[in-house]
């Protein structure tokens, strides 16, 4: 059924320039109507008011209301959706052109290039050329496909779980911003983007809406933790559609959805590097949205740590569960979306401001995360023997642990072998939380938070604790399960949340897919088709749960749902990246040399120390020593020798000096070399730039003149290039 109007009221934003705080929209006045005044629409008290999706509403000046709604008027599209161009219509309007995407297809030698547009399945996806898809892979794309929610007529996100069964799906039948990123990643790798695009500029759109608690605003930049299309009567027998976004005011316990916005931008990558359609992320508004999210989460505040301090479950463990502070999950996934942003940012004057605090803060939290949060068999020993209240700069155990801390548990599983580690669950004042939690670690691989040997040292743990962490389902969210007092103080006796259960310990088949990105990054592919041969064994008779119960994963949990989308999401995204490691590639991070040289000099700054060459080559000495040791490792690990940077010389913005900052047609041209830059002056004229280069036919390249040969090379490498899998080096270019 097509809704006689789609009126955007929930999707409308502030203009880039406003975004600092001044939008005007209340998420939900009827519940707090003393603090609303002007709610007073007759035909809405006549159906049941959807939660929060009637922004026209404030309790701030009218005139500052009129200003905003008219605003938003102009940005959004009040119109019937009769097709689907609202978004495009909401972005010309913004003075941005979007164009259909085109995807170019490397097909053999003979024939170098055929242009599909849109959503066509054929898609260059090489390597899944022969692969036939079993009936458990059907079944999965049928659910999946099944899960689809539309808006105005468009795919805009997946719900969270379609159990036909299920009489009280609760807020399983929205879609969450995190549960949607497998099913995301499943359609990109299928060559279907559509939903993704959606997505992505339907859920910004909700960002801006001000959104309350008790009076009380968080902060621009939020984005929810999932949202709803409700229909709305209408009168003569029409209806309208809305999105209705949950900031977590309705949530259970009122979480906070911290990871939000940081899958947001993750996403936001993974689309531009799986589609080529670098477009979307260089929208202004896409632009202001990315620096929303940064700057919300780059905040001065109070804390002392570079690591960002948020509340009990604000993440996927969303509910009480001890991990309010630094836990491990926010920090990689905050790292994640701090290298992505990094990527996606326009370099220019008023950009770069957010670039060297990105950066700064990229340099300072690995650094923090590698030498705080790594365990191992030694270093568990050396906090076993920690001396306590040291007051002083140079302090061993600056965080102040006694090492009764080390408990039990902990001495029996510590890995034997000195190459297996892991990340410990959070770090506070006089607090380490041993706890593995697997998608913090997970993310940490992927994003190379951790350095070369930590992450390959995860990996052998996950090997060597097999039966703990995979047992029969993969895999475990965290180990192990808080029991007795520790449930009944550290979860509020939570009974969902029992030893062994849902969040305490139980087995989450949808980490599935992130374990084998990690796996594939690190050369260990094996180790996830084991994992996943063993989840397909079970999945499809099971019903695909959303999680399994008891210590080894045994049981269908206790309130599991059954159907759960990012269950059959991540199967098929793991199938896929294992069917296609190349493109997996474009999905995770190498180390990053720069990085980790720029922070000699932000440690010695927190030092109190000037930041010169010899307070620079000072540090060496001191904290800067395990540092340097670092890039030692990781300089090894990679097999290179080459410095990009005197070390300890502050380079804060700037990508690695070999690479360029910026990538235009000459760049690319001349990165390429053999003969493709003989082209650059003829390319730049009769293309333009280097966007438009990306998406050109062989065709139009041979009507310019270029032979066979560099058409071959240009196509190849813009493949590459669009896939993460190369750049053009700076230092290749000959003056
Ligand atoms: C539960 C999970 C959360 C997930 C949601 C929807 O609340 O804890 O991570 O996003 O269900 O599946």
């Amino acid at each position: 059924m097509i809704p006689s109007q789609c009126i955007l009221r929930a999707v409308t934003r502030i203009s880039p320039s406003k975004y600092i705080r001044e939008t005007a929209f209340r998420s939900y006045p009827s519940r707090f109507s003393s603090c609303i005044n002007q709610y007073r629409n007759a035909n809405s008290d006549t159906i049941i008011r959807p939660t929060n999706a009637v922004p026209f509403c404030t309790d701030r000046q009218s005139s500052v209301t009129a200003q905003v709604v008219s605003e938003a008027r102009s940005l959004s599209a009040s119109t019937t959706c009769a097709n689907d161009t609202t978004l495009d219509q909401i972005y010309t309007k913004n003075g941005l052109n979007v164009k259909p995407l085109v995807v170019e297809r490397l097909k053999g030698h003979e024939k170098d290039e055929e242009v599909v547009n849109g959503d066509d399945k054929s898609v260059n996806r090489d390597g899944f050329e022969g692969v036939k898809s079993n009936d458990l892979e059907e079944e999965a794309w049928r659910l999946l496909r099944d899960s689809v929610v539309t808006y105005c007529d468009s795919p805009v996100g997946t719900v969270a779980a379609k159990d036909p069964t299920d009489t009280m799906p609760s807020n399983y039948d929205q879609v969450f911003i995190r549960d949607f990123v497998p099913s995301a990643l499943a359609f990109l790798l299928k060559g279907e983007s559509e939903i993704v695009r959606n997505f992505l500029l339907h859920t910004l759109q909700l960002q801006s809406w001000e959104k309350t608690v008790d009076c009380y605003s968080p902060g621009q930049g939020l984005m929810p933790a999932s949202f709803k299309v409700r229909t709305l009567p209408l009168e003569e027998d029409k209806f309208e559609e809305v999105l209705d976004p949950d900031f977590g005011e309705a949530a259970i316990g009122r979480v906070a959805p911290v990871d939000s916005g940081l899958w947001w931008i993750i996403l936001l990558r993974a689309y531009g590097k799986i589609t080529g359609d670098y477009s979307l992320q260089e929208r202004i508004d896409v632009q202001t949205g990315i620096k929303m999210i940064a700057n919300l989460c780059l905040a001065d505040g109070f804390d002392m740590f570079p690591t960002l301090l948020v509340t009990d479950g604000s993440c996927m463990i969303d509910r009480r569960m001890g991990i309010h502070g630094h836990p491990l999950e926010i920090q990689a996934l905050f790292y994640s979306a701090l290298r992505s942003s990094r990527e996606m940012i326009t370099v220019n004057d008023s950009s770069k401001n957010i670039i060297k605090t990105i950066s700064n803060r990229l340099s300072a939290l690995s650094f923090h995360i590698r030498e705080n949060y790594w365990v191992d068999k030694n270093k568990i020993n050396e906090i076993y023997r920690y001396k306590t209240e040291e007051y002083s700069m140079d302090a061993t155990n600056k965080f102040n642990i006694y090492p009764e801390q080390v408990s039990p548990w902990l001495m029996d599983w510590v890995p034997e072998s000195p190459d297996s580690g892991f990340l410990i669950g959070n770090l506070q004042p006089a607090h380490m939380d041993f706890r593995f939690f697997t998608l913090g670690n997970l993310w940490s691989i992927i994003s190379s938070l951790g350095t070369p040997k930590q992450n390959q040292a995860i990996l052998n743990l996950i090997e060597e604790k097999w039966n703990d962490l995979v047992g029969h389902m993969p895999l475990k969210i965290c180990y192990p399960a808080l029991e007795s007092s520790e449930w009944h103080i550290i979860t509020g006796s939570d009974p969902k949340n029992t030893p062994w259960s849902y969040h305490n310990g139980g087995s989450w088949p949808t980490l599935l897919w992130q374990f084998t990105l990690a796996c594939i990054k690190m050369g260990r592919s094996e180790l996830a088709e084991k994992a996943v041969t063993m989840a397909e064994k079970r999945l499809q008779a099971d019903r695909w749960p959303e999680y399994y119960d008891t210590r080894d994963g045994k049981f269908i949990g206790k309130q599991s749902r059954l159907y759960q989308t990012w269950t059959i999401a991540g199967f098929l995204t793991s199938k896929q990246l294992l069917q296609n490691p190349e493109i997996a590639s474009s999905l995770f991070w190498e180390e990053d040399l720069e990085l980790l040289e720029s922070c000699v000099c932000v440690l010695t700054k927190s030092g109190r120390k000037k930041c010169s060459r010899a307070a620079a080559k000072f540090s060496l000495r001191t904290p800067a020593m395990a540092w340097t040791r670092l890039i030692q490792s990781a300089r090894a690990a990679l097999g290179t020798t080459h410095s990009s940077s005197t070390l300890g010389l502050p380079r804060f913005y700037s990508k690695p000096a070999t690479y360029f900052v910026k990538v235009g047609i000459p760049e690319f041209l001349g990165g390429i070399g053999r003969g493709a830059e003989t082209h650059i002056a003829k390319i730049e004229t009769e293309i333009g730039d280097l966007h438009k280069l990306l998406v050109t036919r062989t065709l139009r390249l041979k009507k310019l003149g270029i032979p066979c040969k560099h058409r071959k090379l240009i196509l190849k490498y813009g493949q590459k290039y669009r896939l993460g899998l190369w750049k053009p080096r700076a230092d290749a270019i000959k003056a």
